[in-house]
């Protein structure tokens, strides 16, 4: 049988096309290999947000050209393909096809043209041990903040139909998932008919068999009260709102067309606060956009602050090109950019800490989500917020959910025992 080997980079949405591919491959009877030595077939599922995702990408695709077998092919898909196309088969002759994001559906019509079909036994099953699963309910995005290379390479928005999404979350129901993550750049966006996106969370948090679920990303102008509501009023829809705020300055925010203002991003995180007390919610944050002064930068670490984010996702500016910031002056010697990185990232940490410190003695719901690695009883999961919870057990299995305790903190772990109700 011949087998294949699966690289992903870039966000949960480029894993949850790269299962969706891994699935066509498995229905045509190849098998998957963890050996990239072994494998027919190298698929390199690529990001294109920051440069170093490109270099890593390409740096991991020459590797693959140089070791794979005599005869093996190499396929380049995702955003850097869709970004580079057929540049990347010119600068690296190994490679043999280059298929874009938007052109997944090309990738079957690539399978059966250049790769013999085989006989199987069957639809695959579960891809991964873990309960969890994503789901994209949108692909695409229009909202072309300046820095951002995701409308180009992702193209316009387009919602997945709310029957498609429901039938699709009911299959895996089936496969053994019981928690759920709606996907999309922009998830406030969904729409299918009268159907927005709140409305498609308590579809999916219906289906029978579901326990939790989540989603990324809303975007801060579009989150609306009713997704908040919705939150609140249904016990499997998880207490964590991830909404990425970018920068603290109205100037920089204005400038990477955000299209809110910091008052408004502050009622937001108020609202959240006032229907959901014990939401998690975290954040985007980014450093060194073409013009950011020390004292806008200040902003950013005096917002992070007050809003008291569980965790955030921090990066430094990177100018793609084609995009309109490209095209501002840059400002920021990469030196700066890596302190004020470092400065925000302390911050941040601390933040965390206090957060998961000030959690201890709290009781909670945590789904197992599998064992940590090197240790038999110890087991890792996640509360029905963001927070992470290791639990010491003897019995216990990927799937499960138990009523714990909080009895110490690591300052990014919570270690919890369990607790009968
Ligand atoms: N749709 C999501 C973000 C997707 S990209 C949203 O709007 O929030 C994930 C994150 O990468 C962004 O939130 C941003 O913080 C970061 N990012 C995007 N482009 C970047 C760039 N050119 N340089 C540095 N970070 C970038
Ligand atoms: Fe990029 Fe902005 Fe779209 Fe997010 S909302 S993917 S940051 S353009
Ligand atoms: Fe995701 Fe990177 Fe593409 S963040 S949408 S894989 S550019």
């Amino acid at each position: 049988m011949p087998s294949f080997y699966f690289q992903t980079f870039g966000c949960q949405m480029n894993i949850a096309d790269s299962d969706d591919l891994r699935r066509e491959l498995l229905c045509r009877g190849y098998d998957e290999t963890s050996d990239p030595l072994c494998a027919d077939l190298l698929i390199v599922n690529t990001c294109s947000v920051r440069e170093n995702a490109e270099t890593r990408a390409k740096a991991r695709i020459q590797e693959f050209g140089r070791v794979k077998k005599n005869g093996a092919k190499l396929w380049v898909t995702g955003c850097m393909a869709q970004r580079l196309g057929q540049r990347i088969k010119e600068k690296i002759k190994t490679v043999d096809r280059v298929i874009g994001a938007q052109h997944n559906s090309d990738f079957l019509a690539h399978l059966d043209k250049y790769l013999p079909k085989y006989d199987h036994t069957g639809v695959p099953g579960k891809l991964h041990n873990s309960p969890g699963d994503y789901i994209t309910v949108m692909r695409g995005c229009e909202n072309f903040c300046t820095y951002c290379i995701v409308p180009y390479v992702r193209g316009p928005e387009v919602s997945v139909p709310a029957s498609e999404v429901v039938s699709k979350v009911a299959r895996r129901v089936d496969e053994g998932v019981c928690e759920f993550t709606l996907l999309g750049q922009n998830v406030n966006s969904y729409r299918d008919g009268d159907i927005d996106f709140a409305d498609l969370l308590k579809m999916v948090a219906s289906v029978p068999g579901v326990r939790r679920v989540r989603f990324t990303t809303s975007h801060p102008k579009d989150c609306s009260e009713k997704l908040i509501k919705t939150i609140a009023a249904t016990s499997s829809l998880c207490r964590h709102i991830h909404l990425p705020v970018q920068a603290g300055s109205d100037r920089i925010l204005s400038l990477m067309n955000r299209r809110y203002s910091l008052d408004h991003y502050l009622g937001l995180i108020e609202m959240i606060r006032r229907y959901i007390p014990d939401a998690d919610i975290t954040s985007d944050i980014m450093v060194g956009f073409p013009g950011e002064t020390d004292d806008e930068f200040e902003d950013t670490l005096r917002l992070v602050e007050k809003v008291h984010y569980t965790t955030a996702f921090m990066f430094a500016y990177s100018s793609r090109e084609g995009t309109a910031a490209a095209s501002m002056k840059e400002t920021v010697s990469e030196d700066v950019k890596l302190s004020r990185l470092k400065s925000l990232i302390d911050l941040q940490t601390s933040i965390t800490k206090k957060i998961y410190d000030s959690s201890v003695g709290e009781e909670f719901e945590v789904l197992i989500n599998g064992r940590q690695e090197k240790r038999e009883r110890l087991w890792m999961g996640m509360n029905n917020g963001f927070k992470k919870v290791l639990l010491s057990c003897d019995s216990a299995e990927a799937g499960m959910i138990f009523n714990v305790r909080a009895v110490r903190s690591s300052g990014m772990t919570l270690i919890c025992e369990r607790i009968t109700k």
